[in-house]
């Protein structure tokens, strides 16, 4: 079972989860996808953040190329426009084009649009003295009380400012680990990278830690049990999570491994609306169980 914490109240501002790990092809996008969209069905108003340049959450969520005077992350971060505005409805696809009418939004759930612009995240917070409050500095001033209960950032491979920046707004840190060892060392990487973001930056409060461990893409046999011969590495790789006492207890339940996750991309469904019937959403429900997130009544549905 995951550690126990703190559950923020609404009065705290919304709970943030930051999906990350540097390794590519870790399970950051679905992951944050997938308990977005659950978090939303459960009546939660739900935000997923993409700060990721290659954009796959924005794309999944049904903004593959939006017009070049739709404003992004990217935009807030320059401070050329208010968070606010670079808010859209999530949706997915449901036919051809590129027409609103191609896509259904998907209730409760927005999204913060990502774009490659966000490249250049690194250096622009570079450049800025303040840069690593910048997020911070935006939740604070630009997002009204009670806007969200929940939101969930797409952190992107990035170890450098901008993951800096997403940590000091405090969220839960999900580290994520798919079917080989490189995302061990990569959840190690992101610890030690919270660490120094820590010990720097004690004074204005950060103290981040990697507080989830979630594993996707995991061969699972029908009891639940990781499938050996389904891979070997991925069965090496939980265990070294499991045989390491200060992750053990993160461990979240894992996702299995299931091939219509790489349709949604191409689709632009996220699993649910995709695949509706799919045992991995089984896992995923199971995720949003263990992190609280609980059911509300419907009529809090928008
Ligand atoms: N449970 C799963 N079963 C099968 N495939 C999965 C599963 N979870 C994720 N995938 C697939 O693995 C690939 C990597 O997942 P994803 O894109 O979410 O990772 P990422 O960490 O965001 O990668 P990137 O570094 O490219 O941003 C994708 O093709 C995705 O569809
Ligand atoms: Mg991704």
């Amino acid at each position: 079972m995951p550690t126990s914490k703190i559950t923020p109240t609404p009065e705290d501002g919304p709970r943030i989860f930051a999906c990350s790990v540097i390794a590519g092809g870790a399970g950051k996008t679905q992951d944050v996808i997938n308990l977005a969209v659950e978090a939303a069905l459960r009546g939660h108003s739900v935000a997923v953040g993409d700060f990721d340049p290659q954009r796959t959450a924005s794309h999944i969520l049904g903004y593959q190329d939006p017009p070049p005077s739709q404003p992004t992350i990217f935009d807030v971060l320059q401070g050329n426009c208010q968070l606010e505005e670079a808010v859209v409805p999530a949706r997915y696809r449901i036919g051809e084009g590129e027409e609103d009418s191609a896509f259904r939004p998907i209730p409760n759930l927005d999204l913060i649009l990502g774009t490659p612009q966000m490249a250049d995240a690194e250096v622009n917070l570079g450049l800025d003295p303040g840069g690593v409050l910048w997020l911070q500095n935006v939740l604070d001033t630009q997002v009204p009380e009670g806007r969200w209960d929940i939101m969930l950032f797409d952190c992107g491979p990035t170890l450098g400012i901008l993951l800096l920046s997403i940590a000091m707004t405090g969220p839960e840190v999900i580290g994520c680990v798919a079917d080989e060892f490189k995302y061990i060392i990569g959840l190690q990487d992101l610890e030690d990278t919270l660490e120094k973001g820590a010990r720097k930056f004690r004074r204005f409060g950060f103290k981040t830690e990697v507080q989830h461990i979630l594993a996707t893409n995991i061969p699972l046999d029908a009891k639940g049990n990781v499938r050996r011969s389904g891979g070997a590495v991925a069965d090496d790789a939980i265990k070294a999570i499991r045989g390491n006492p200060d992750w053990e207890g993160k461990l979240l339940p894992i996702i299995r491994r299931k091939q219509r996750f790489k349709d949604t991309i191409v689709t632009q469904r996220p699993l649910r609306y995709l695949d509706p019937r799919n045992e991995a959403l089984e896992d995923i429900a199971a995720v949003a169980d263990a992190l609280g997130i609980q059911r509300l009544n419907s009529t809090r549905r928008r």
